[in-house]
């Protein structure tokens, strides 16, 4: 394994950080965020079932609005764009779609599809909400991170945003039972300095054994 010589995604990893502030004059188009979207969708997801949902919100009274939601802050206005990172507890109601695309893609036979369509309904059916609500947030998780590098990589800057109202959100957006916010990202062409941020060394965190 080289290390000497480092690939762009792992040049972008490193020199992807938070930034919160953002030049105003720089906007997205709904295309340009559709393709951030449909690459960090590649994202794997349990039993493929890409729990994931969003919400673009660029208007600037929306933002406005939305900054008072998380915190009063800044880069909530500032940015073009956030995007709302959402769960659908009810994922596995897609199992079928989702298998037949792979089957309308000519990747899937389409007893295998019909066997992972069966095998997600039964499984996710069985469980409790609370443990959908988990995979959902994880899924959503390595989305977001997709997105964040995706972005890197076009020469945009991101910051993932928690701090928020998460049920003020869900009111405002109506969002129905089955769908819950997780994080607000932010994108655009950032203006500001990052905080510098650290890591904890390998050592610290991992037990090899
Ligand atoms: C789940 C999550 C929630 C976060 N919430 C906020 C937030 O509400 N506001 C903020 O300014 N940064 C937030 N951050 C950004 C972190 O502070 C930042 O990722 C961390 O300090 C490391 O810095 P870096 O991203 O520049 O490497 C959040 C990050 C994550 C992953």
């Amino acid at each position: 394994m080289s290390t000497t010589t480092k690939s762009a995604v792992i040049e972008n990893m490193y020199a992807r950080k938070s930034i919160r502030k953002y030049d105003t004059e720089y906007k997205l188009t709904k295309e340009e965020i559709s393709e951030l979207l449909t690459d960090a969708m590649t994202a794997p997801s349990s039993s493929n079932q890409q729990p994931w949902r969003f919400i673009v919100i660029t208007d600037e009274q929306k933002k406005k609005e939305l900054r008072t939601m998380a915190f009063n802050q800044e880069q909530v206005e500032t940015a073009p764009a956030i995007i709302a990172v959402l769960g659908d507890t009810d994922f596995h109601k897609n199992a079928r779609k989702i298998h037949q695309l792979s089957v309308d893609a000519g990747v899937m036979d389409p007893e295998v599809a019909e066997k992972l369509t069966e095998n997600a309904e039964t499984l996710y059916s069985g469980i409790p909400v609370a443990a959908r609500h988990s995979v959902a947030m994880y899924d959503a998780g390595l989305v977001s991170m997709q997105l964040l590098l995706a972005a890197k990589d076009r020469g945009l800057d991101t910051v993932v945003m928690g701090g928020f109202n998460k049920d003020e959100f869900a009111k405002s957006y109506n969002l129905p039972e089955n769908e819950f916010p997780i994080v607000l990202i932010a994108i655009g062409k950032g203006t500001g300095p990052a905080r510098g941020t650290s890591r904890l060394s390998v050592e610290d965190v991992v037990r090899f054994v």
